[in-house]
Formats: C-alpha cells, structure tokens, sequence
C-alpha cells in the first residue's frame, strides 16, 4: 500500500471517514493510526511545509499557523538563519557526547547567559529534561547549601500545573489523564492554588523543609491563566524571605511570547532558576537549557546530571542562531504590539456573539473561551472549521481555544487572521 492506492480503513479494517481537508492526508492520518500510538488527538490536517506564519499541507492548502507547535517556533517556520545554521553545523559536526569539550557549547553559553543576565546554563534536549534539572538542582542545593536533611526537601508548585511528562513531574500534576495509572509517584511535592499568594505564604510558613516553589508565569497548557499583577513579584519576595530557590518554567511563556523577553519581566522578577526550552531552538531542533547563578549551578559536579545529547555542538548553535532572530527582528516588541490589537479585536467579537465568551492573555499568548454549554465539543468544531478557513488553532480543556501564532506575524497578516476568526466563530452564533 501506498499514498496512490491507498483504501480508507483504520487497524480494525474499518471504513475510515472523509478527512475532511484532503484524501492525500487521509493515507498518512491512517498511517499513525495503524503504526503510532495514540498518545495525542490530531486535528486531521496533514502538514508538509512551513514558511514564517504558514503552514502548508500535502494538498497544498495554505494555512496561518495559530499554534507555533506550542510556542516553539516564535521565530516562524524554517526561519532560514536558524536552518542555515543548522545545516552549515551538521556538515561539520554533530555530536561529541559530553565525554569531550567541542568548540560550540561553551560559546553558546556564553552568548545564552549573557542574553538573559545569568551566571551559568546547563543545557538539554526536551522542556520536561529542563524541568527536571531544575528540580534536581534544587534539591541538591537544598542538601548542600540551606542545610536540609537528607530526602526531606520540598518543593512547592501550583495547582493546574503543566511542566511535562516525566513520572517526577506527572506526580505533581493534578490532571487525571496526566496522572492515572502511571505511579508510583515522586513524593517531595506540595500543591498549592495557582495565583493565591496566600496560599504560598501559609505553607512557607509551616513547613520549614520547603527549598524551591516552582511556577509557570502565566500557565499555558491550562488554558493561558494569566495571574493577577503583582502574583510574581510577591511570591518572588516570600520565596527570599524564607530562602526558598524562585524556579519558573518559561518553556511557554519565555523568549518574546508575551511581549517581553521573559514573562517575569513583566515584575520585574529574576528567577533563581530559569527553565527554557521551545523557542530555544525556534522550533528547529530540541534545545532546553537551564540558567542560574554560579553559587546554585556548581552544586552539580561530575557524574551528577547529563545527557548525551544535551548541548551537542548542532544544538548549541542554533540556539544561538534562535535567540539572535529574536533579538535582531524585535520578536518580542512585534508580540507586545501585535497582543494588543488582537486581544482588542477578540473582545469586540466577544461583545456580539454568544459563542466567544472571553479573551485573556498577554503578548502573543492568548486564549478565546468558548461557550460550550449547548454543544461540548463547540471549541473543536470551531478549530475544524478554522482550519477550513485557512487557520489551525487547537483546542485545550474542551471549551478554550489558544491563539498563539509566531511572532514574525505582520500586522496585515494578523487583521487578516483577525476577520476570519471573527467570521468563522460568527457562523456558530445562533
Ligand atoms: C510550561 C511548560 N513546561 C514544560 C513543558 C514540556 O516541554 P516538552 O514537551 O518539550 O517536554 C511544556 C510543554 O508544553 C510547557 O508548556
């Protein structure tokens, strides 16, 4: 069987439907259904090329991409500096382990820790291995610098959280399909409401082995919660009260998304552990790194942590290639304008349909909340038909569309996407 002569049928044999975008796609979507697991619900779109804001699929339709792989390519699609730097170092060299220096991690970390004002980066591949690090970091500066007992340290991290998939950082998720069936789990968590300072201040004070509190600036996978001004720079304050380790994850939010370099930015807030990933690479590559001061990174000594890819020389220069298109092409100011207008926009179609309930976010990190009481699966329904008109967003918790295009978006491009997010949800209202 091949992508010709291919017979719509599913593992059981069964009739597949009508994809409804294109009988090529069909041969592949069946393709992953029969040989993949069934670990993520696609939309049925089948995607063979990327350029800047657009997505093309294997019948040639063009769509603005209103996902950016989850805010991995804030830098476009095969934006061609990071490629070329890709392709320029994997004709010279790939990979050396960590058995040996190379010529390429330590310039990279170089250029990364001055980029965002840090002492020292430990480098991975995925966000989940950075969490992770930053976890173990933690802990192990707890044992060896705050003076906590052996295997008593806790860690504090919000209710709603995503930092992953790893079994550690599935222990602390309070999603049942993160969760269900995949323990025994990591002990050493503690849960607390996201956006309650008090609640943070409440366990601080009880609890004397409590060493880190980690923290996504506005939580993404949740549905783009955006806290109340000033959560960060407060809970940053508590956590120096009580010399507590302040870790954000800004796999998401980080490298220009919300319209600054950094979401903490917004308060003003330097995290004592900074965990990147996506965008690191501008979606090119898996590049994660971790960032701290001297005093915490050099807890870690030889043979404590590692991965043999982590940092290899090709990942090491296209983070420098990524960082440097944001810096160059004021990815993060295009964001900080460009979030205005749509969520403006968003609000205006929010106050005439009774579909779009409401708008939230920052930057370029926006969600609209659909009114699903009628209909359950209105937000994917909405998403098919998106794409129908030339837009690929995904749903997340059934009823919250995420709008999170790359940041190299115009403002013509976006007042295009602006009218056919209004039309397509306006077909929806009754
Ligand atoms: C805030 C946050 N942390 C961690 C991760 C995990 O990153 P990865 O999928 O690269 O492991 C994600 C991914 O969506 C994320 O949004």
């Amino acid at each position: 069987m091949n992508e010709k002569n291919y017979t719509k049928k599913d593992s059981n044999g069964q009739e597949l439907p009508d994809s409804p975008f294109s009988d090529k796609g069909a041969y592949f979507i069946s393709l992953e259904d029969q040989y993949g697991a069934h670990n993520y619900q696609p939309l049925p779109v089948v995607l063979e090329r990327g350029e800047g804001v657009f997505l093309r699929d294997v019948n040639g339709k063009k769509y603005y991409d209103f996902l950016s792989a989850y805010s991995a390519v804030n830098q476009g699609h095969c934006h061609p500096k990071i490629v070329n730097a890709l392709v320029n170092q994997a004709q010279k060299l790939t990979l050396t382990s960590r058995a040996f220096y190379n010529n390429k991690l330590g310039v990279f970390e170089k250029f990364a820790t001055e980029f965002f004002g840090y002492e020292k980066l430990l480098p991975m591949n995925s966000g989940a291995e950075a969490v992770e690090t930053g976890l173990k970091l933690c802990r192990k500066w707890a044992y060896q610098k705050k003076g906590i007992e052996e295997n008593q340290a806790q860690i504090v991290v919000c209710a709603n959280n995503f930092h992953g998939r790893t079994t550690t950082i599935v222990s602390f998720s309070v999603d049942p399909l993160a969760k269900s069936d995949f323990g025994p789990f990591t002990p050493g968590f503690i849960i607390i409401p996201y956006n309650e300072v008090d609640a943070l201040e409440k366990v601080l004070r009880e609890n004397k082995n409590i060493v880190g509190f980690l923290v996504e600036p506005i939580q993404g996978e949740a549905g783009v919660n955006v806290p109340t001004d000033g959560y960060l720079r407060k809970t940053y304050e508590l956590c120096k009260e009580h010399n507590v380790l302040f870790i954000a994850d800004e796999i998401q939010t980080g490298i220009g998304r919300t319209g600054k370099l950094l979401a903490c930015e917004y308060e003003a807030v330097k995290p004592d552990i900074l965990i990147l990933g996506k965008a690191l690479s501008g979606g090119v590559y898996p590049v994660s790194a971790v960032l701290s001061s001297r005093e915490i990174m050099d807890v870690i000594r030889p043979g404590q942590h590692g991965s043999t890819f982590g940092g290899n020389p090709i990942a090491a220069t296209v983070g420098i290639a990524a960082l440097t298109v944001i810096r160059e092409e004021k990815l993060a100011e295009n964001a900080l304008e460009l979030g205005e207008i749509f969520r403006k926009e968003m609000q205006k179609l929010c106050d005439s349909s009774n579909v779009a309930q409401s708008v939230r976010g920052k930057g370029l990190m926006n969600a609209l909340i659909i009114n699903n009481e009628k209909h359950k699966d209105l937000a994917w329904d909405i998403c098919l038909k998106l794409a129908d008109n030339g837009l690929l967003a995904k749903p997340t918790h059934t009823n919250i569309i995420r709008f999170t295009p790359p940041l190299v978006m115009t403002k013509s491009q976006l007042m295009e996407c602006i009218e056919i997010i209004k039309e397509t949800i306006l077909q929806f209202d009754n």
